[in-house]
């Protein structure tokens, strides 16, 4: 049936037109001149099936539908991977190359450390409790018993901070302790008190192997009815062994802060050698007083331990300027 023959012609060429299209606007053009509403080469087709003889009518009815779904949608689909192409080539994305492995860090060997203090002192039941670290003169100094005219108290041993509440008679400092947080948390709260603060502390020292200008203490505090010297040796002997391992031991040395009575030194062995680690002692009456604590019934212990000088220890760091070069040959090793 020669109307028949028309409408696998008009398909073939159709279909032919459709895939020889390289972009959008050819496409559009190939859907125009076959589909095309007004004039597209689909009108003489349907003119042919008003030729059609009664008998004939079904089967070319059926045969232009079919054909013009079949090239509509080989126009949708060829439209579709046009439009894939081009995103990929914008892309430049080749799905058959092999991944990129994502390079995954880890957390600085000093806030390794930290986290870990913070579990083995959990385990002692300390609890863990921040502070701020530009502080005021009363957290820093006074509440802790350091009279204006102590040493530690000179403008050259302390980063002051210059800012609107210095012109308001209060000034501020990057606190040089966390002694500032046994006072921020005693007055606070009302004993029992067992936590630790673990954070930064700031000092204009000369920078060396040993000493930098920024650094990391944690500092304990333990206030009860009958708290004892003995248990703040046990604790730290505790901490230390659970840290380094069984065979560390504590060796405490008399010595002087305003804010414990008696005071001491602490220094640990670990090898051969006494390396020293902090402060300690316990809690001055005045301290107590300053926070509003009833010395008569209340007695306490106090500690700061270096973080960086532990985490020396460990690892076997011989220079502290290391945690803060951002090296990676350096970092990467823990
Ligand atoms: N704050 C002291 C220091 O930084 C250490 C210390 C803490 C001493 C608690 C006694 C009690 O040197």
């Amino acid at each position: 049936m020669d109307i028949l023959n028309s409408f696998n012609e008009f398909e073939t060429a159709a279909l032919q037109a459709v895939t020889a299209a390289t972009d959008a606007d050819a496409l559009e053009k190939v859907r125009v001149e076959f589909m095309g509403q007004k004039n597209g080469r689909v009108r003489d087709l349907q003119k042919l099936v008003g030729t059609a003889t009664p008998e004939q009518k079904p089967a070319v009815g059926k045969r232009f539908n079919e054909v013009r779904t079949s090239v509509s949608s080989a126009l949708d689909a060829r439209a579709e991977q046009l439009k894939l192409q081009t995103t990929k080539a914008a892309s430049d994305f080749d799905v058959t190359l092999p991944g990129e492995r994502p390079r995954i860090g880890h957390l600085h060997p000093i806030t390794q450390v930290m986290t870990e203090f913070r579990e083995l002192m959990g385990r002692f039941g300390f609890t863990v409790v921040d502070g701020p670290e530009i502080e005021d003169e009363r957290h820093n100094f006074e509440a802790l018993n350091i009279p204006e005219d102590h040493p530690a108290r000179d403008p050259l041993d302390n980063f002051y901070v210059a800012c609107a509440s210095v012109a308001a008679g209060r000034p501020v400092l990057l606190r040089s302790q966390t002694s500032t947080v046994q006072i921020r948390t005693m007055e606070s709260t009302q004993p029992p008190v067992r936590v630790v603060s673990l954070g930064r502390v700031y000092r204009p020292d000369t920078i060396d192997a040993t000493h930098s200008c920024m650094f990391h203490q944690m500092e304990g505090l333990m206030v009860d009815r009958h708290v004892t010297m003995a248990q703040l040796k046990t604790v730290l002997s505790l901490f230390a062994r659970s840290f380094l391992g069984p065979e560390v031991e504590i060796r405490f040395r008399p010595s002087f802060f305003p804010f414990t009575e008696p005071s001491v030194e602490v220094d640990m062995k670990w090898g051969d050698s006494w390396m020293e680690i902090g402060g300690a002692g316990m809690v001055d009456p005045n301290v107590f007083a300053a926070v509003g604590y009833d010395p008569e019934q209340y007695t306490g212990f106090a500690f700061g331990l270096g973080i960086e000088r532990f985490c020396m220890k460990h690892y076997g760091v011989d220079d502290i300027r290391r945690f803060y070069e951002n090296d990676m040959r350096f970092l990467a090793q823990f």
